[in-house]
């Protein structure tokens, strides 16, 4: 048996072509993997059936939509995870767990290698890349657009030169991942940052300028996972996709940024992520009523650093898996609900309650049944402004 290379499969243009470019370039037969993480739109079963017309040997689909919202989406929304306060990770989320399948798939088959259709400029060929490494050492990482020149006009000619049945949408000049947790747009017009977004660029939100009267909804935590909207129980990818639809309507979640890659190129990206966005909102909420103040406030800087490893593809890091722990256990509280309003453009917390709360009403009332004991405010501002005092006693013996 010839050797053989795993290549990761979205049906597109690039890695179509690639599965023949691969074999032609290495001699290794191609195994297509396409994993379903909810990017939506076509059938699976057209995209498995597509790799093997393209040449493949073999073409597998795996729906990880529930693994996905389970095991990578539910850590970013305990950790809030917003890289560069801004960017929810959708593109980033989804590498580690489509690396998984690849590492497993390439182990179960006995191949050697595996492939991906990324350039050179981006940041998903570091995350394929590292999670590959991490999780099999044993094998190579192929990148037929990167390493074996796979440019875009030689992927169109070479699609009719060899009959691939590749529907040609090079009518969109935009590069566009998508996934349960959003949709990521570049290039195009966009590559200029002082153009504005357009409305056909959308497509998980409408227009948050539509005029639709609010809509409310209340959403059930357990230890920091949402478990049921509006009363309604359900799984933690039922959630997210109730979300969109619900939060996609008011055009919650449409993000505009330039952003740093990890090779050192900014770039102008447009995401929308109207569940991920909503539900971190909500999530926060719920932590503000539950977390102690110092928690909270190491947490956001664990937050970052967190967002930052996932970001530059360290999914499957000792520093990445220790900040989980840290996490993970923040959020024995952060239980209970909390309402939403959700319109024009917003997902706005409007009320919160938990069983596991620290707002204490009796503390906090200025009317009767105040129980804070005002008096012993005097001699805590007197110890906590006494280093402040003899500092600046000191300061001004020196002039
Ligand atoms: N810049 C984002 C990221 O690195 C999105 C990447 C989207 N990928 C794409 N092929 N359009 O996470």
């Amino acid at each position: 048996m010839s050797e053989r290379v795993v290549l990761a499969y979205s049906g597109g243009l690039d890695t179509s072509v690639g599965i023949g470019w691969l074999k032609d370039a290495t001699g290794k037969e191609v195994v297509a993997l396409a994993v379903d993480v909810g990017q939506g739109g076509e059938n699976m079963d057209d995209i498995r059936q597509r790799a093997l017309d393209c040449g493949a040997v073999e073409s597998i689909v795996i729906d990880a939509k529930d693994e996905f919202a389970d095991d990578f989406l539910m850590p970013a929304l305990k950790a809030n995870a917003l890289y560069q306060k801004r960017y929810p990770l959708v593109s980033a989320l989804s590498r580690p767990v489509i690396s998984r399948h690849l590492a497993l798939t390439a182990k179960a088959l006995g191949a050697d290698s595996v492939a991906h259709g990324c350039t050179g400029k981006g940041n998903d060929q570091v995350r394929f890349e590292a999670a590959v490494a991490a999780l099999a050492p044993e094998l190579t990482s192929i990148a037929p657009v990167r390493d074996l020149a796979l440019t875009r006009d030689k992927a169109i000619i070479y699609a009719e030169e060899h009959n691939l049945p590749i529907r040609q949408s090079a009518a969109s000049p935009y590069s566009i991942d998508k996934n349960v947790w959003g949709r990521a747009v570049e290039t195009g017009f966009l590559e200029d940052p002082w153009n504005a977004p357009i409305e056909e660029l959308y497509e998980y939100t409408s227009d948050p300028e539509a005029g639709l009267g609010a809509d409310e909804v209340i959403i059930t935590f357990e230890a920091g996972i949402p478990v049921a909207i509006d009363g309604v129980s359900m799984s933690a990818l039922a959630v997210v996709q109730h979300m969109n639809a619900l939060a996609g309507k008011h055009g919650v979640g449409r993000i505009d940024i330039v952003e740093d890659r990890l090779v050192g190129i900014k770039s102008r990206e447009v995401y929308e992520a109207p569940g991920a966005m909503a539900l971190i909102a909500a999530h926060e909420e719920l932590e503000s009523l539950t977390v102690e103040r110092d928690l909270g406030r190491y947490k956001r800087g664990v937050e970052a650093e967190w967002s930052n490893l996932v970001y530059d593809g360290l999914w499957y890091s000792g520093l990445k898996r220790s900040l989980d722990a840290f996490i993970d256990d923040t959020q024995r509280y952060v239980s209970g609900e909390i309402r939403m309003t959700l319109h024009g453009g917003r997902a706005v917390p409007t009320g919160r309650k938990s069983e596991q709360s620290l707002y204490d009403f009796s503390l906090a009332t200025y009317d009767t049944g105040d129980t804070f004991d005002q008096s012993l405010a005097k001699g805590f501002i007197d110890l906590w402004s006494l280093p402040s005092k003899i500092s600046a006693r000191r300061d001004a013996k020196q002039g």
